[in-house]
């Protein structure tokens, strides 16, 4: 058991939580909802990473939604701050140690769908890794030869989007390529990404599938779009621009989270 998961079990005792929970940029207030959480600084956790991109506050937080107990961390590590693909190993790890059974990550979003436009949400039916690195590079044992085909939970998937039907909200689904950043996108790699198959570009949660999965957990990742991808449309991209549009997007998605955690069984 590694130390982060017996420290947190030493401090709240008979903890299960079934569910973890990834919150990307600005979807932060998501933890709000959770009734008598426990919280955790990253600075308190062995193997943590800083988690400093603006909108993010690292921070793991222990509660519940109706009777379903969850794990959430707040803040993410990216692999642009460090050129580490491995900077959300541990986080990863402990979720799955303290008995997490499925993992929802969310994210921000740049959109290659002209249907999807920005303040929508879109759950991701699969990825492209176009970075070229692994969170799994190093690692010694055959474990690391991890299937990635079906990564993403079909039935997890339409629990969402029967939610969404329920409340009116428009889920769209589509296919998440990962680029490395930190600079955007060219419009011409946008253009190639479309060729390739992608309809959603970001950051991040690639890694985390990819460590989730070798860990045994079910994923299922929502992405609020935030901006129409490089060259998609008039707009300067820029992190500002990128949270400003978030809102409406925000509030669906945690919509989704809450009614997907309340039902949760
Ligand atoms: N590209 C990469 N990451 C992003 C974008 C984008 O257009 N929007 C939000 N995160």
């Amino acid at each position: 058991m590694s130390k982060a998961v017996k420290y947190i079990q030493s401090k709240f005792q008979g903890i299960k939580p079934k569910v973890g929970i990834i919150l990307g940029s600005g979807l932060g207030s998501f933890v709000d909802v959770l009734e008598n959480p426990l919280s955790f600084s990253y600075d308190e956790l062995d193997g943590f990473p800083d988690a400093g991109v603006s909108g993010h506050e690292g921070k793991l937080h222990l509660g519940k939604i109706n009777h379903t107990e969850i794990a959430v961390l707040q803040g993410r590590a990216h692999y642009y701050e460090s050129g580490q693909a491995d900077a959300m190993k541990v986080p990863v790890r402990t979720l799955a140690g303290l008995g997490c059974e499925s993992l929802i990550l969310t994210n921000a979003a740049g959109s290659l769908m002209e249907a999807a436009q920005p303040g929508s949400v879109m759950a991701i039916t699969d990825h492209i890794n176009f970075t070229g690195v692994n969170p799994l590079f190093g690692e010694k044992s055959n474990n690391r030869f991890v299937d990635m085909a079906d990564a993403y939970n079909s039935d997890m998937r339409s629990r969402f989007h029967k939610i969404a039907d329920n409340d009116n909200i428009k889920l769209h689904e589509g296919v998440y390529i990962w680029f490395c950043g930190p600079s955007f996108e060219t419009s011409a790699e946008i253009r190639a990404a479309k060729m390739m198959g992608a309809d959603a570009v970001g950051m991040s949660t690639v890694p985390e599938v990819i460590l989730a999965r070798q860990a045994g957990m079910k994923v299922s990742a929502l992405s609020v779009i935030t901006n129409m991808a490089a060259g998609m449309s008039d707009e300067v991209l820029s992190h500002e621009q990128t949270m400003a549009n978030a809102e409406k997007g925000i509030q669906d998605l945690q919509a989704l989270l809450i009614r997907f955690l309340e039902l949760y069984s």
